[in-house]
């Protein structure tokens, strides 16, 4: 039985000519947008003079020069046929890959209360529950750090910042909620199979604020995974954070997630105490190891949870902090960064003691918070479909390098690295979301796992160009993931992998099969900032979405040669391919398409959300 839910909007095309409107950024409330802003010509817009909120961003960058020397155009990749292959992962979860909301946009991301809720997150879920049957969202970043759960607030709103209180000085304004928030959550859990992430504010620890975990636990249940215990603590001390004095140490850090044990111990309100927390999440002003170092893992072990870092490969702080100084870079400069494998593989062997370190333990090691650059991305990168491919091989080499979950970032209006973004507030009733890069790389890498929660990933990139990796389960190849990060409009640069599973020089037996399954994720350059296909299906472009894929699905057979015993399949320049080595690898993870006219059944009442202020909104859900 799968879910999906269906707005259909009768839409109207608005010109907002003479609009002003808020969008919220760090630490005020700005005007943004030009008196004669056009959104409706967001794409035609000129970048230079775009005003706009950053998630609309149309800046587009020259995708870099195609590779000198050239990339090889015929790649072979021989695989075992049984007992795997050297250098295979852990198993890995099919909900490898999930999201992190900050805490003070989740009411725009998720709905504005319990009984409001945003049916484009709920079918964007719905998309990743369909292929490998649940999600994991992480609710939290900077704003959970001072939250305070309150009774009630003004005009019974669920969430509410504070932005006249200018004391945080992480630019994200004190936040207060209300259990509202949690019952939100809940109801979309009930509806999607989405499980839940929390924190524990960190800012004060005499005593910590903990009806969080209280209620959390009451109103979850099950679907709650776990809370951090603080937020890039590393950072406490920096005098941009301020949390604590400048000497604030990982061995002070492990005194007072000691000191937070013990009150969860006293407090009766929290049935589980086990199994609950999260640590360290930091950054890399502290090494990782330098918080195991202080016997944290095995100090508290029964408390713990799953071990966390959180990584940014770069920053764009300078352009958004900019009285803070320090030298704004210019994105076109950065762009190769993201479109070479060693970007993925180089940050990856920063961790790779620390994973080997959790798998001794025991634990489960979880990238917290991830995406293009922090302080919101860079325009042109972190929107485009370069960001696609980069995320994607980010979160297999992640998957290679044995973390065991990857949260990806999303920031609200003011980022331009959301995976996905709701549209401003005062426009939800003329403009649907905007998918970005970022979600495809996510819908992909849950097909690429599978839900059986056995794939065993593989790196076995040659050239830093075109990363490869292939995907066994049980000690039999499933899947080959291909990557051309090249852009060559002139067909120069497409490359044909040629797959053999078994015999010739393995000394095994030939399983290579007779025909393989190729989903290719598509668009004409690494640059480009619409029209991103998969398997020839869309979520459109700029406010164009309602969270269902669209479009006839496109899945290409290839016959191997039964001779030679290989397979070819060709990687176009930019793209990826991910080849279905069996039936089941394909039928596991493929839902159908999304065709208008499947069978549609009327929420029930407590569902039936939505206040139109144009045309009629119907919410629906489609049974398949
Ligand atoms: C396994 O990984 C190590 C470290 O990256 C590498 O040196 C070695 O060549 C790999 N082995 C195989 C058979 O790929
Ligand atoms: C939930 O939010 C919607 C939209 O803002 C509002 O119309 C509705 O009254 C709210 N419901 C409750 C119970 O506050
Ligand atoms: C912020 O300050 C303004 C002006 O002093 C006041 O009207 C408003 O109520 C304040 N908002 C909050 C949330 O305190
Ligand atoms: C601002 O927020 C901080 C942290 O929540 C709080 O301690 C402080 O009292 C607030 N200040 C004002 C003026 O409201
Ligand atoms: C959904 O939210 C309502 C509050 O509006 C709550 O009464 C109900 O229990 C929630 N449902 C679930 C499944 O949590
Ligand atoms: C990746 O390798 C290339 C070629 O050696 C080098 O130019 C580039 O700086 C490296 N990129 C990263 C992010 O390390
Ligand atoms: C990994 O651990 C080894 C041995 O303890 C140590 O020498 C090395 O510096 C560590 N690597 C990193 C990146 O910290
Ligand atoms: C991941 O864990 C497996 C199983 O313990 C191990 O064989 C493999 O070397 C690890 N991979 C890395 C990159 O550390
Ligand atoms: C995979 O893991 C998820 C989450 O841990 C679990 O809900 C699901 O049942 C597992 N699937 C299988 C086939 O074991
Ligand atoms: C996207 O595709 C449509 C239909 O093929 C085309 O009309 C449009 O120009 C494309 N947009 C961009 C930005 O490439
Ligand atoms: C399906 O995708 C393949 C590979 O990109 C392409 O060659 C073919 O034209 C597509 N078919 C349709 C009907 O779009």
């Amino acid at each position: 039985m799968r879910l999906l839910f269906s707005v259909s909007v009768s839409f109207v095309w608005v010109t907002i000519v003479n609009a002003q409107y808020s969008v919220y950024q760090p630490k005020n409330r700005v005007i943004l947008g030009g008196s004669s802003f056009d959104y409706t010509n967001t794409a035609a817009a000129a970048a230079a003079s775009y005003t706009g909120a950053a998630a609309y961003d149309p800046t587009i960058l020259n995708p870099p020069a195609v590779p000198d020397p050239p990339i090889p155009t015929q790649v072979p990749v021989q695989l075992t046929s049984t007992g795997g292959i050297p250098n295979l992962s852990i198993p890995q979860n099919g909900g490898f890959f999930g999201f992190s909301i900050e805490m003070s946009v989740s009411n725009q991301v998720l709905g504005m209360n319990s009984s409001y809720l945003q049916v484009p997150f709920l079918n964007l879920m719905a998309n990743l529950v369909e292929r490998v049957g649940w999600v994991q969202v992480r609710v939290g970043g900077n704003s959970q750090e001072n939250a305070e759960l309150v009774e009630s607030l003004p005009n019974g709103a669920m969430l509410a910042k504070d932005t006249n209180n200018t004391s945080n000085p992480t630019g994200t304004p004190p936040l207060a909620f209300t259990t509202d928030l949690l019952y939100l959550m809940a109801n979309i859990s009930s509806l999607t199979n989405t499980h839940w992430y929390l924190g524990i504010p960190f800012l004060n620890t005499t005593p910590f604020s903990l009806e969080i975990v209280e209620n959390g636990q009451r109103i979850l249940g099950d679907y709650l995974i776990g809370f951090q215990a603080g937020n890039e603590p590393d950072l406490y001390g920096k005098k941009s954070h301020g949390h604590r004095p400048s000497t604030y140490s990982p061995v002070d850090y492990f005194g007072e997630v000691g000191t937070l044990i013990q009150q969860i111990a006293n407090d009766p309100l929290i049935p589980k105490k086990d199994n609950l927390l999260i640590v360290p999440s930091v950054q890399t002003s502290w090494t990782p190891e330098s918080v195991w170092d202080t016997g944290i893992v095995s100090s508290y072990s029964s408390s713990i949870l799953s071990l966390a870092v959180e990584r940014y490969p770069d920053d764009n702080c300078a352009a958004v902090y900019r009285s803070r100084g320090g030298v704004v870079q210019n994105p076109q400069d950065i762009f190769i960064n993201y479109l070479q494998h060693n970007a993925s593989t180089n940050m990856a062997s920063y961790y790779t003691n620390s994973t080997a370190f959790a798998v001794q333990n025991g634990k489960p090691f979880v990238m917290f918070e991830t995406n293009t650059a922090s302080c919101s991305g860079f325009p042109g990168i972190s929107n485009s479909f370069g960001a696609a491919l980069w995320a994607l091989d980010w979160a297999l080499t992640m998957a290679y390098s044995n973390f065991t979950g990857a949260l990806f970032h999303i920031g609200g209006q003011n980022a331009y690295y959301n995976p996905f973004t709701p549209p401003p507030t005062d426009q939800s009733t003329f403009h649907q979301w905007t998918v970005g890069p970022v979600y495809y790389s996510a819908l992909v890498m849950a097909e690429v796992l599978g839900p059986h929660n056995t794939s065993q990933v593989v790196d076995l990139t040659s050239n830093i160009n075109t990363p490869i990796y292939a995907v066994y389960e049980n000690g039999a190849p499933t899947k080959v993931a291909l990557f051309n990060f090249v852009t060559d409009s002139t067909g120069a640069s497409t490359y044909t992998a040629t797959i053999s599973i078994g015999g010739g020089t393995t000394g095994q037996s030939n399983a290579t099969p007779s025909q393989v399954q190729v989903k290719y994720l598509l668009a004409d350059s690494v640059s480009a900032k619409a029209n991103f296909t998969w398997a020839g299906q869309t979520f459109g472009n700029n406010f164009g979405s309602d969270g269902r894929l669209v479009g006839d699905l496109n899945v290409t057979t290839v016959q191997c040669d039964t001779t030679a015993n290989t397979c070819s399949v060709s990687v176009p320049a930019p793209g990826f391919a991910l080849v279905f080595l069996t039936s089941d690898s394909l039928s596991a993870t493929s839902p159908g398409s999304s065709s208008a006219s499947a069978p549609r059944a009327t929420l029930p009442g407590a569902f039936a959300l939505f206040a139109a202020a144009l045309g009629a909104v119907v919410v629906a859900r489609r049974w398949l």
